[in-house]
């Protein structure tokens, strides 16, 4: 469990962040994706509220409507306005399984396979289809890029050379860059733009492949797409990013591991470690039950409405000046994090609204940072997960407002959460205090995260010495709690105290 030593001081940690603030300001414009689901479900939102009515109506009558799907047996024909190849009438029986070596692919990895699988995947692309998916995106019906189980070198992205198209799978195999590929490039690209259509791509799913880098670019580019599928991949050596998806919606990335140096842990060249691998500009994906093991940011959010669940992240550790988890949308960030394992490299939410972190472990002095652009924290549970760290007085959750204070925070519910190690913050403080006067006073600043901020009280004040003095909380500032009594007793006072939630005022 314990992958290595911790190295330096909290001094070194705190510098890193402000490094790493540097990387930009900012977050993409919502508008950016105005074409996607998200954002048409949260306009439909009122107009659903209203038609609830009317849908038990539907659903009551006695032919009711089946909804339709994508996946329909028959597609109708739809009239399509793009210029994509309508449908193939005359379909011949052969298998859609395009074997690269049949287009003179090497797969011993020797020669250069750039176009021998370009010319395999445009024979996919171009291949017999059946029907569509959304509109205007050509239905390939499950057509294959097999790769054989083999290992190619290409000197450029293969990037897809048709848009408009769905249901393809391009699988088992090794892709690897060559010394002259281009830096700024990708190995599967998934950005052609000349579709006619919102989507380039829907339904195309990368399956048990090998992507290598070498150090040259990044690994897959996914753009304007829909329902893409990364499953059990291996992404290595890439400076970029291992896996960029912009606009869009639904790509999901499973079971597969990035880094972009094959380690495991205890990397000597860790500090050096740069590179994102897994890069989200956009919303509604889901990221699940992967594994990143060595990159500057593991996964890099800026769009809204993404899930991550099984994430372990041991990509570069905090000390190092790494992020497991970098949410870097002010505003509505209406991300889940859940049941992932942050190993010595933490999560840091600019301005969060609406987020959801649980059953978590942070091992190594890991942490959540919540990081102040504008002052807004709002819709915020960080609860039930669980720290271990080195007994350096590191708290599991802290707050960077070197861009100043946090000033509007609601719905902030932090509880729940165990430590050893490490120091526990919440915005539910508990505390008891014992004297015999007329005052008591108990310091919740060890334990509330927010300075000076309480926005609801109860307390107790428990006396057996016969008397029932007249007693009043006097002052909350600073989260120091003032009980006072009218005349002197031996007391014990007890005080609940929360910063983050919403009451009936
Ligand atoms: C897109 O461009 C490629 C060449 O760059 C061409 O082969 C293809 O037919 C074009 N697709 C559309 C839909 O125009
Ligand atoms: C509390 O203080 C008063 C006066 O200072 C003293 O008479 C009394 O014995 C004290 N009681 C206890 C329980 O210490
Ligand atoms: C409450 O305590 C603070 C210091 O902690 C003090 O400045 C302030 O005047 C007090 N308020 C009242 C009403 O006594």
């Amino acid at each position: 469990m314990e992958r290595r030593a911790l190295v330096s001081s909290m001094i070194v940690v705190l510098a890193s962040f402000i490094i790493i603030q540097v990387y930009g300001e900012n977050s993409w414009p919502v508008a950016r994706f105005s074409g996607g689901r998200y954002h048409d479900q949260m306009q439909k939102m009122e107009a659903y509220k209203a038609s609830l009515l009317r849908r038990d109506l539907i659903s009551l009558s006695p032919s009711p409507i089946s909804p339709s799907s994508s996946f329909a047996p028959s597609p109708l024909p739809l009239p399509s306005p793009s210029p994509s190849p309508s449908p193939s009438q005359s379909v011949t029986p052969s298998p859609r399984v395009y074997h690269v070596t049949s287009y003179g692919a090497d797969p011993s990895g020797q020669t250069d396979s750039t176009e021998a699988l370009l010319a395999a995947m445009s024979d996919a692309l171009n291949g017999p289809s059946n029907g569509f998916l959304m509109e205007g995106i050509v239905n390939l019906g499950g057509a294959q890029v097999n790769l054989e189980g083999g290992t190619y070198i290409i000197n450029r992205p293969l990037r897809f050379p048709v848009a408009s198209r769905g249901n393809l799978m391009i699988h088992g195999g090794t892709l690897k860059a060559s010394n002259n590929f281009p830096t700024e490039g990708y190995l599967l690209d998934l950005s052609a733009t000349n579709g006619s259509d919102e989507y380039n791509y829907e339904y195309v799913s990368f399956r048990d492949l090998m992507l290598d880098s070498n150090y040259k670019g990044g690994g897959i580019q996914i753009i304007n797409s829909l329902r893409i599928s990364i499953d059990n991949c291996y992404i290595v050596h890439f400076t970029t990013n291992g896996i960029l998806v912009q606009g869009g919606h639904e790509t999901y990335i499973r079971n597969s591991f990035l880094g972009q140096h094959i380690t495991a842990g205890g990397d000597l060249g860790e500090r050096n470690f740069f590179g994102t691998a897994i890069n989200l500009m956009g919303n509604d994906n889901s990221v699940t039950d992967v594994v990143i093991f060595s990159a500057a940011i593991g996964i890099m959010v800026s769009g809204q409405a993404n899930t991550f669940s099984g994430v372990h992240c041991y990509n570069k550790a905090t000390n190092f000046g790494g992020i497991g988890i970098y949410l870097k949308l002010q505003g509505l960030t209406q991300t889940r994090i859940v049941n992932s394992y942050l190993d010595y490299t933490g999560i840091v939410a600019e301005d969060p609204v609406q987020l959801h972190i649980s059953s978590n472990f942070f091992l190594g002095d890991a942490y959540i940072l919540l990081k102040s652009i504008n002052g807004v924290v709002n819709g915020v549970n960080i609860v039930d997960n669980m720290f271990y760290g080195s007994y350096k007085g590191v708290e599991i959750v802290q707050l960077d407002q070197t861009n100043g204070a946090f000033k509007k925070v609601d719905q902030v519910v932090i509880d729940r959460n165990n430590a050893r190690g490490m120091e526990v913050k919440a915005t539910v403080a508990r505390g008891t205090v014992q004297g015999n006067g007329s005052s008591w006073t108990i310091d919740l600043n060890s334990i509330l995260l927010f300075p000076d901020l309480i926005k609801h009280i109860l307390y107790t004040l428990s006396t057996n010495r016969g008397s029932f003095p007249r007693h009043s909380l006097r002052n909350v500032s600073m989260n120091r709690v003032l009980i006072e009594s009218d005349v002197a007793v031996p007391a014990t006072v007890f005080v609940v105290a929360d910063q983050g939630k919403s009451h009936l005022s």
